[in-house]
């Protein structure tokens, strides 16, 4: 907006004789205003019904919106301003004039109460402080008016065509009373008795020293133009009498502003009247302006302090109001996101000064809506860490707007004001006719949403707000969302791990938020129970986890078997509580040397590492050891040990089937086949034999008969025996065995395959099948 055109202010002074209020009822002001009367009704006095209806001595004139316009009267019901208002001119058809000084107005208002219609008759009185103007033309809402002093009635600046077309016309004329043509550009004119005028809502009033003439907009006999750019609409009126050869004639015009304002990027509504009205008049060399809201003028210092901004270029005065200025209204408005607009009342006062020094006070009253303004709401995260609470601030909420509700993630709780289970909402009002509101949500709160983030070692907190605005009164609601995350320091427990010589020992020191945390071994959740089972030793107190996994429990898994040892790694699984999903794991591997030992793994390998010095005090070198199928010879020997890796179902093992267990059998036993090989017939040179085990439960090995592969559940239990030191015994389960069976030997030991059956209790015969079907030579 460019500033510096000749800026004119005019100072002015409101001062109101009468008092504010005539407060009969309370709910109804009634006021004196320059040039009309001021009566305002509270809505809620009011309702919808408030009527008015006007009185004189004549009769009750209902003040309907036709006949407003027609008479001088203008009512509106203001809904932001929480009022109807009816503005009356002192030259309104039924107000009571004394010499243009005193003006009285007697009205009814009629409110419907309950249903009941209930009247007040009510008067007001009011002598205008400013002297009247030779020339004032009001540009009400709903009509204009012009009031041209009776003495100064003569035709002045008017354009000489028009003049002299007039002046024809009423020659032409043979009626003496008084007449009125409209001049419309380009048309013929067309003389009228005032009566008829009058049933055309033309009004003319003589008073005791003003001419008066009202016309609604929108006539036909009006006509819209355009000057300097300012859409303007033009009611020419000409009066004239022919009284024999004089001709007596007054021009009335009547010219407004008909600009409905704009709305600026810079946030000015802007508002333009012509500097000079009427076209048709010429001569006019002066303008001011002052500017005012709502009815009333206010002084410039004021007005500038308000914003407000005048300027004059290319023959139009353009008034930019910003758009929050004071004394205008605002309103919500739910279009998608939420908006506003504003609305102002304005109040214009134009003084122009022709050559005779005959000033013109044009006065508008124009009511300007910006357009929908996008009006934001935000939120703040506003969350301290420490405190393990969201807190979440809801700022620039407009006074015709609140929350109603609040959506915490996808919970279909709606929380409504007040303090909830440990969250709240709490309201917080700003002098600027804003509030907000805190929404405080404890980060262990149920709605909460926790997860375990490991690239952030932390405890992520997610929290996602839908909150419920309503806009009052109408109801209408918008959401609005925002998320909130929180990373708070917890990382899953850590156990320190120590090898010993027979097993891992895991310890846990204990920590505030552990209780997030599940321990699993496997796909088993770590309990006393569980301990007990797979043979863990646990102490669990205030303090500390403790667990001791003995070599060859449940859980271990082997590598780097040989003689000189191997490696045993055990694992433990942190699992975040609310998701099954494994965080983190301790896993431990320490070496281990064991003289002896059996392995029985799950894919069905039997890995022993068997002590044979008894053996070798007989003559027997372990390196020359061998199981039954004598060429399963070891993988690994020294002196005193030797080491043999085979598949359970060969080198000749005996398969033990019981109820629930399964064992597979082999023997080391030395064959002096070396030394003896040219005599072998003799049968009797086997010595000390060893006997090793794997033991598996029937339960865990259903892959094996349903997909003739061996897969197990779990590791078997290993066992060795000494035939020479029978009480030498590595773990053995208590067993019963309904069949035996041998894999396959070379002929050289034994032809075929041997059953041996143990008793009677075969209920297992697709295992027997299937175990059969394994040894058949092929
Ligand atoms: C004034 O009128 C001139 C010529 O018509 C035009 O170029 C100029 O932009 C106008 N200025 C304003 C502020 O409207
Ligand atoms: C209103 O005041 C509050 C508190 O001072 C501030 O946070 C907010 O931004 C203000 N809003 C507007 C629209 O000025
Ligand atoms: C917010 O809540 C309202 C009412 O419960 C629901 O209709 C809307 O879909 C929600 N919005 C989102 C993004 O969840
Ligand atoms: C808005 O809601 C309130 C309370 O629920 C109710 O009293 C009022 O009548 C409603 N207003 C509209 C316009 O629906
Ligand atoms: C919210 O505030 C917390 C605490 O200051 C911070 O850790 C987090 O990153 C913030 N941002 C979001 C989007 O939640
Ligand atoms: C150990 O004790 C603590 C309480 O002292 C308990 O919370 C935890 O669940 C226990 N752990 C196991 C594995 O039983």
């Amino acid at each position: 907006m460019a500033l510096g055109s000749s800026l004119v202010f005019v100072l002015l002074l409101s001062v109101w004789l009468t008092a504010k209020c005539d407060q009969i009822p309370s709910e109804v002001c009634m006021e004196c205003r320059d040039r009309y009367f001021l009566i305002a009704v509270d809505l809620s006095f009011a309702g919808n019904e408030a009527r008015f209806e006007a009185i004189d001595g004549t009769g009750v004139y209902p003040i309907t919106k036709q006949y407003a316009a027609v008479c001088g009267y203008s009512v509106s019901v203001l809904h932001l301003k929480g009022n109807v208002e009816l503005r009356a001119s002192y030259f309104s058809c039924h107000t009571d004039n004394k010499d243009d000084e005193f003006f009285t107005f007697s009205f009814n208002l009629v409110v419907n109460h309950e249903g009941e219609d209930v009247t007040y008759a009510l008067k007001k009185t009011c002598s205008p402080t400013l002297p009247w103007s030779p020339r004032e033309v009001t540009c009400e809402a709903n009509y204009m008016e012009v009031s041209v002093r009776s003495d100064v009635a003569c035709p002045t600046g008017t354009k000489t065509d028009d003049w002299n077309a007039a002046v024809q016309t009423a020659y032409a004329s043979a009626n003496s009373d008084w007449q009125v043509m409209f001049q419309k550009v380009e048309e013929p004119l067309k003389p009228m008795e005032l009566s008829e005028a009058r049933t055309q809502g033309y009004v003319f009033d003589l008073t005791e020293g003003r001419l008066v003439f009202r016309t609604p907009y929108g006539q036909p006999e009006s006509f819209n133009t355009e000057v300097n750019g300012v859409p303007v609409e033009v009611v020419h009126a000409t009066l004239f009498s022919r009284q024999s050869w004089v001709v007596l004639m007054v021009d009335l015009v009547a010219a407004c502003s008909m600009s409905e304002g704009s709305y600026d990027d810079a946030g000015y509504m802007v508002w333009e009247t012509p500097e000079v009205l009427n076209p048709y008049v010429s001569g006019l060399t002066n303008t001011r302006v002052s500017v005012g809201i709502s009815g009333e003028l206010l002084e410039q210092s004021v007005a500038e302090e308000s914003g407000f901004i005048v300027e004059k270029h290319n023959g139009s005065v353009e008034i930019s109001i910003p758009y929050n200025a004071e004394g205008g209204y605002r309103k919500s408005f739910v279009s998608g996101d939420l908006n506003e607009y504003y609305i102002f009342h304005l109040y214009l006062e134009q003084i122009a000064v022709d050559e005779d020094h005959v000033d013109t006070r044009l006065r508008f009253h124009r009511t300007l809506a910006t357009p929908l303004l996008p009006r934001p709401v935000f939120t703040e995260n506003r969350t301290v860490l420490e405190e393990r609470v969201f807190t979440i601030y809801l700022g620039d909420v407009p006074e015709d707007v609140e929350v109603s509700a609040v959506q915490l993630n996808e919970h279909k709780h709606i929380y409504k004001f007040g303090h909830e289970s440990g969250h709240s909402i709490t309201k917080v009002v700003h002098p600027n006719n804003t509030h907000g509101y805190t929404l405080k949500v404890p980060f262990d709160d149920p709605a909460v949403i926790k997860k375990f983030s490991k690239e952030d070692e932390a405890m992520k907190h997610i929290l996602e707000v839908n909150y419920t605005l309503t806009v009052l009164p109408e109801n209408e609601t918008f959401f609005h969302l925002t998320s909130v995350l929180a990373l708070s320091d917890i990382t899953p427990p850590e156990f320190d791990a120590v090898c010993s010589e027979s097993g891992i020992s895991f310890k846990l020191d204990h920590r505030p938020f552990d209780y997030l945390w599940h321990i699993s071994i496997g796909s088993d959740l770590l309990s006393p129970e569980l301990a007990t089972q797979h043979g863990y030793i646990m102490t669990n107190d205030s303090q500390s986890l403790l667990l001791e996994v003995p070599l060859f429990t449940h859980g271990y898994v082997y590598e780097d078997v040989a003689l000189k040892g191997f490696l045993g790694t055990f694992e433990i699984l942190i699992q975040y509580q609310g998701t099954s999903e494994v965080q983190s794991s301790t896993v431990k591997t320490c070496p281990f040397s064991t003289a002896e030992f059996v392995l029985c793994s799950t894919d069905g390998k039997m890995t022993v590492v068997a002590d044979l010095s008894l053996a070798i005090s007989s003559g027997g070198i372990p390196a020359r050891s061998n199981l039954l199928n004598t060429h399963c010879g070891p993988k690994e020997a020294d002196d005193t040990r030797a080491l043999f890796s085979f598949p359970l179902n060969s080198c000749g093992s005996i398969i033990k089937l019981g109820k629930e267990y399964v064992t597979y059998e082999n023997e080391i036993s030395f064959s002096r086949k070396v030394n003896l090989q040219k005599n072998p017939s003799d049968s009797s040179n086997e010595i000390d034999r060893v006997t090793v085990q794997c033991t598996y439960p029937l339960a865990g090995l259903y892959r094996l008969f349903s997909f003739y592969k061996f897969v197990s559940d779990a590791a078997g239990v290993g066992n060795i025996v000494h035939s020479s030191l029978l009480t030498e015994v590595l773990q053995k389960p208590t067993l019963e065995f309904d069949t035996v069976l041998q894999t396959p030997v070379p002929a050289t030991r034994r032809n075929r395959p041997v059953l041996v059956k143990l008793g009677h209790r075969l209920k297992v015969p697709t295992h027997l099948q299937y175990l059969q079907s394994l040894f058949k030579v092929e």
